[in-house]
């Protein structure tokens, strides 16, 4: 059920060295791709990452916030085609949301970086650091990675979550 993937979804940065088969991994982002489209535009395109040097470089961006990349079995950046698509972000966002719970349904983990408003550690902007050695075109965006596998370390479970004072009716006061 949905609401059991929600509540068992953590955050997960430590993985074994399993990978998720590709044609799994090619279903999930078929659904994951279904996600809500501006004039069913559907700009969000993949790049799959799997190999050492280039988690190395993922993992360079930030060697606070980003250094257990390097050690990732894969990883997804998502990027998205301006040119077709104003909304780029939102749609990115929607996508990897969905992304996220899909892998979580299929009994892998996940974890997310962003790129998008974001600078290394030697302030340099994430997006462009990634945007050139991955060789992604110009009008594309690329919003984030998410790395997956098996988890190797322990999570908390989801504890409640206060909602109440985060719910408006009509009006925020
Ligand atoms: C926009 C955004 C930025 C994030 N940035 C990072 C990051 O730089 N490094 C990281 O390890 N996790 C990052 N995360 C994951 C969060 O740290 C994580 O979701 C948060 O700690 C809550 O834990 P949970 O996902 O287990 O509920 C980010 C998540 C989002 C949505």
């Amino acid at each position: 059920m949905l609401k059991d993937t929600i509540l068992k979804r953590r955050t997960v940065r430590r993985f074994t060295d399993e990978k998720m088969p590709i044609e799994t991994l090619k279903e999930l982002l078929m659904y994951a791709s279904m996600a809500p489209s501006n004039a069913n535009a559907h700009p969000v395109e993949f790049i799959i990452v799997d190999e050492k040097e280039e988690l190395d470089y993922l993992a360079s961006m930030d060697k606070f916030g980003a250094k257990h990349l390097a050690n990732v079995p894969l990883a997804i950046i998502i990027i998205a085609n301006k040119d077709i698509c104003k909304y780029w972000v939102q749609e990115a966002s929607m996508t990897a949301a969905y992304l996220d719970l899909l892998i979580q349904e299929e009994g892998f983990q996940s974890g997310y970086i962003p790129f998008h408003n974001n600078t290394t550690d030697k302030r340099q902007d994430a997006e462009d650091y990634i945007k050139e050695h991955f060789k992604i075109p110009d009008n594309f965006g690329a919003l984030g990675v998410i790395s997956l596998g098996k988890k190797d370390e322990r999570v908390r479970a989801r504890k409640e979550f206060p909602i109440d004072e985060k719910i408006h009716i009509n009006s925020y006061e």
